[in-house]
C-alpha cells in the first residue's frame, strides 16, 4: 500500500470513532512505524512510496481505534523539551502541566545557590526532570506512589533528580531531613472527584486510577500536598499545585485556611484556572 492511501485509511478509521486528532494521530503512528519524524513523513508523501510495514501500521490504527492512547502505542510523550517513556501504568503528561512546571522553574531560577525543589506525585517524572534539566544547578526530589510507574520513571531520570517511591501522606525520614530547607514544591496530584468519571475513553480506561481520583471532592491529595509543602519549604518558599478548572477558588481557600501567603490562581493557555501558587510566610 502507498503511504498516502495508508494515511487516508488511518484518518478515516480514527475519525469514525470520534477521535478529534484523527489525521495527526494517523501521521504520528506512521512516523513511529517508519522510525522518522512527522516532518520527514510529510516530505516522504511527495514521493508517496509503497510501505512494506503496512500490516504493522494497520494494526496500530486498529488499536488506536479502540481508544488506546497514542502515547501508549508509540511509547513516548513530549513535555516541554523532554521526550519521556510512557505506557500502561503511568500517567501521560499533559500540555497544561507545562505551564505549572514553568511557574516552578521561574521560582527556582531566582534562588542563586543550590536550589532544592520537591515534585510530589511525579508520575513519569515530567515536572521533576524539567526542573532539574532547565535549572541545572538545582537538586530535585521526586515522590511517586504507584509501583507500575517506576520502570518508566527510572528510564526517564536525568539531571540531579532523586526518586523516592512512597506515599506522600506517610511519614518518611527524607521528609524530616528536608524539613524547612526546600525552595520550591510543585505538584500535579490526582484531583478528579471519585464520582466524576472522565469522558475521554483514553483517560477513563488507560490512565491509572491512582493518578486520577482525589476522593469525594477531588481535593484529598491537594490537602496532603499543602501540609507536606508547609513542612518542607523554607520561610518564603514557593508552592504551586495543579487542579481541575472548577477548583481554583476551592484550592485558594484551602491554602488560605492552611496559613499560606500571596495566594494566586493561574490560568492555562485557554484561560481556564489550572493552578494555584502560594508563598510560605516568613
Ligand atoms: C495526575 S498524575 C500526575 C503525574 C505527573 N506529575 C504529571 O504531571 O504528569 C498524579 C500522580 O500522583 C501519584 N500519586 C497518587 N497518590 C499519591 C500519593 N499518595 N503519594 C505519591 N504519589 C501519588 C499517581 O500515581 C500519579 O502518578
Amino acid at each position: 500500500m502507498k503511504l498516502s492511501e495508508l494515511l487516508t485509511r488511518g484518518s478515516e478509521l480514527l475519525a469514525s470513532v470520534g477521535i478529534d486528532s484523527a489525521e495527526v494521530d494517523a501521521q504520528l503512528l506512521a512516523a513511529h512505524v517508519l522510525g522518522i519524524s512527522r516532518g520527514e513523513l510529510q516530505a516522504k508523501l511527495f514521493l508517496d512510496p509503497e510501505i512494506p510495514q503496512a500490516p504493522e501500521l494497520l494494526e496500530l490504527f486498529q488499536k488506536r481505534k479502540q481508544r488506546i492512547p497514542l502515547q501508549h502505542l508509540t511509547g513516548v510523550a513530549y513535555f516541554r523539551n523532554l521526550e519521556l517513556a510512557v505506557g500502561p501504568g503511568v500517567f501521560i503528561p499533559r500540555p497544561e502541566t507545562e505551564g505549572v512546571a514553568e511557574l516552578a522553574i521561574q521560582a527556582l531560577r531566582l534562588v542563586p545557590e543550590e536550589p532544592i525543589a520537591v515534585d510530589l506525585c511525579t508520575g513519569s517524572g515530567a515536572i521533576a526532570i524539567s526542573l532539574a534539566t532547565e535549572v541545572p544547578h538545582s537538586k530535585v526530589f521526586a515522590w511517586e506512589l504507584n509501583p507500575e510507574s517506576e520502570s518508566y520513571l527510572r528510564q526517564n531520570l536525568r539531571g540531579n533528580v532523586e526518586l523516592v517511591m512512597g506515599d506522600i501522606s506517610e511519614d518518611h525520614q527524607l521528609f524530616e531531613d528536608l524539613a524547612g530547607t526546600v525552595d520550591v514544591v510543585v505538584s500535579n496530584p490526582p484531583y478528579i472527584p471519585n464520582w466524576a468519571i472522565p469522558r475521554d475513553l483514553e483517560v477513563q480506561l488507560h490512565d491509572p486510577d491512582l493518578a486520577l481520583y482525589g476522593g469525594e471532592d477531588g481535593l484529598d491529595i491537594i490537602r496532603v500536598v499543602s501540609r507536606r509543602a508547609m513542612q518542607l519549604l523554607k520561610p518564603g518558599g514557593f508552592l504551586v499545585v495543579e487542579h481541575a478548572d472548577s477548583q481554583g477558588q476551592l484550592v485558594a481557600d484551602l491554602f488560605q485556611a492552611d496559613g499560606w501567603r500571596s495566594i494566586s490562581i493561574h490560568q492555562d493557555l485557554t484561560g481556564r484556572d489550572r493552578s494555584v501558587s502560594a508563598i510560605k510566610g516568613l
